[in-house]
């Protein structure tokens, strides 16, 4: 089970922690159920509104993560992430440091979820 961790210097009282069990539910869906405040506009990868910061919590190792084409070509064109850095998470399996909330769906391991 993936316990997120949801934070924003906006709402820095608001830290918001959230269990996700299903495997099948975006990180942007889990914020939604547990009122977070997440910017998002299109909901499918496209617009980059819901880009976020995600960092691994705890002492697991870090899961790579397969990146579809249209959230590689997001990240790279908001400039979250270089070429030679997306290559090097695609080669050695790392997971990204930014991702859309609207693509991403976690798995076994605790991250945090800044937006
Ligand atoms: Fe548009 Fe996630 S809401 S990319």
């Amino acid at each position: 089970m993936a316990l997120i961790t949801f934070s924003s210097p906006e709402y820095k009282d608001k830290t918001v922690y959230a269990v996700a069990g299903s495997f099948t539910e975006t990180v942007l869906k889990i914020a939604k159920t547990n009122k977070i405040p997440i910017q998002f506009s299109c909901g499918d990868g496209e617009c980059g509104t819901c880009v976020v910061k995600v960092t691994q919590l705890g002492d697991k190792a870090p899961m790579g993560y397969h990146l579809e084409e249209k959230e590689k070509t997001v990240l790279l064109e908001l400039g979250k992430i270089t070429k030679s850095e997306m290559e090097d998470m695609i080669v050695n399996d790392l997971p990204s440091k930014w991702r859309l909330a609207c693509q991403f769906i976690p798995r076994d391991e605790d991250v945090l979820v800044e937006y």
